[in-house]
């Protein structure tokens, strides 16, 4: 079975939200297919809504492990006491709550098991927002790295903010711009929302900062990026750190191999690409909000009349929570017009790659925006809160492949954005343009490149530690 070291094990721990766990399995796999055995946790409750997509990869093994390249990938997951009974149970303050008093201990015992399963752990990888994890390594004397699954340029905004080293807009100054090394000057239009003083949602920037606080504790700290992206910012931040932040990305997977192991919430709608097979080359506007952005009932709208005015075929993913926001007979007319979709959930990489599409209507979580630029898909770029707003402007100011709609976007506008991004005086240069960071972010993770350098220098380094 490959070249699998039982004695070089990576215990992968994910926070359970889906742009978390997506950067965390793409990386996984990615250290797998160099010749370790790896283990893909995260809380139980989540476990079972996403084993359907890791059963399938199982199944067509056999046994529980699934040969990835030159290593072995494996699930197993830690009981954190979730109700699945509870409605609240995602509520972040009381996920976040819950999982730091009944984490440690859960993630103790898994650590155990691996130990009494004779496959020791020999390194621990966590995501944002479980801090602890960090903690836990260290009680047991593993070493630790974590995956940052922002930019890097956000990496950099947070930990000066966190560490008091640059001045901020406050409450007497709102309207200051900050200048940070290695990064173009960020106006309060484009900082991460959350350090705004007009911030509302304080849960997620506490988390997010306390992110920093033991960050020292792992030695390694991976961003979701690639050094020719941002070079810059790259640079700028090891200067300011002890250790560098190393470029692992771009983490997407379309045409990988791997690709089917899948970490998905939500079932993937695979009558997407038989849509998008009879559609015309170029043609589909494609639309999504993440897994996790609420709009508002007129942003909905808006959203709604701006595509249908715009007279091209779209493919928009509306989540069901989001579907009752829909203008009234909405969905029955496009049904009845049959020249556009609506779905709950896609196979986003799939459909950014296929030919049919134009352009991507998109919120800029930063996996949609690295799925984008991988693809060499223009966006047209709505942020709506954190950092989805410095995403915006780096994929539309500074690399030029996106229009930004502003906010809040009439139906007009969405109608003039679409035509800018697709039939506009720049639209060919900007198509140019994404196609040639396309091939640029291709590059980094294929043998030999830049992060995938990175992710074989990693893994020696803790073969190094074990032996
Ligand atoms: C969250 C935050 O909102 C975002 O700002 C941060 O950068 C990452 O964490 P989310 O809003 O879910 O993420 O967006 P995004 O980062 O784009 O991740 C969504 C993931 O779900 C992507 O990998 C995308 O491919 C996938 N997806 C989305 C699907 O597979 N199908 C869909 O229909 C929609």
């Amino acid at each position: 079975m490959g070249e699998a070291s039982p004695l070089l094990h990576f215990l992968f721990v994910s926070f359970p939200a889906q742009g978390h766990l997506n950067p965390l399995l793409r990386l996984a796999k990615r250290v797998a297919s160099k010749g370790p055995l790896v283990t893909f946790c995260t809380t139980l409750d989540l476990g079972k809504r996403i084993s359907a997509a890791a059963a399938a990869a199982v199944a067509e093994s056999d046994s529980d492990l699934i040969p990835v390249g030159h290593g072995l990938l494996r699930f197993e997951f830690f009981d954190d006491g979730t109700d699945p009974t509870d409605p609240h149970r995602d509520d972040l303050d009381i996920l976040l709550a819950r999982l730091e008093s009944n984490g440690p201990p859960a993630l103790t015992n898994l650590i155990n098991r691996q130990t009494e399963a004779g496959r020791p752990v020999s390194c621990l990888i966590n995501n944002p927002f479980l801090p602890w994890a960090l903690n836990v390594a260290e009680n047991l004397g593993i070493p630790s790295a974590v995956l940052w699954v922002q930019s890097c340029a956000v990496f950099s905004t947070y930990y000066h903010f966190h560490h008091n080293l640059a001045d901020f807009p406050t409450e007497e100054y709102p309207d200051r711009t900050v200048n940070l090394p290695g990064l173009p000057p960020m106006g309060p239009e484009d900082l991460p929302t959350f350090l705004l003083p007009s911030n509302p949602y304080k849960p997620l920037k506490n988390v997010i900062l306390a992110q920093f606080k033991n960050i020292s504790k792992a030695r390694w700290i991976f961003a979701n990026s690639f050094e020719e992206l941002e070079r810059d910012a790259f640079d700028a931040i090891a200067a300011r750190l002890p250790i560098p932040v190393i470029p692992v990305g771009p983490l997407v997977e379309a045409g990988e191999p791997q690709e089917k192991i899948k970490a998905d919430m939500w079932k993937p709608e695979d009558r997407c690409i038989e849509w998008l097979d009879k559609q015309e080359k170029r043609s589909v506007v494609y639309v999504s909000a993440g897994s996790i952005v609420m709009l508002t009932s007129s942003e909905m709208q808006e959203l709604a009349f701006g595509l249908r005015n715009s007279g091209r075929p779209f493919l928009w993913v509306v989540r069901e929570n989001l579907r009752e926001l829909l203008p009234k007979g909405f969905e029955e007319e496009i049904e009845a017009e049959g020249k556009s979709l609506l779905v709950e959930w896609s196979p986003q990489e799939k459909v950014l790659a296929h030919k049919s599409l134009a352009c991507f209507v998109t919120h800029c979580g930063w996996n949609s925006t690295l799925e984008l630029i991988a693809a060499g898909v223009p966006a047209i770029a709505f942020p709506q809160w954190g950092d989805q707003v410095p995403d915006a402007k780096f994929l539309c100011d500074v690399h030029g492949i996106g229009v930004r709609l502003p906010t809040p976007a009439a139906r007009a506008e969405i109608v003039r954005c679409l035509t800018a991004a697709t039939d506009g005086p720049d639209a060919e240069a900007m198509l140019k343009r994404a196609k040639k960071w396309k091939e640029i972010a291709r590059a980094a993770v294929t043998s030999g490149g830049s992060s995938d350098r990175n992710i074989e220098r990693f893994v020696d380094d803790v073969r190094k530690w074990v032996a």
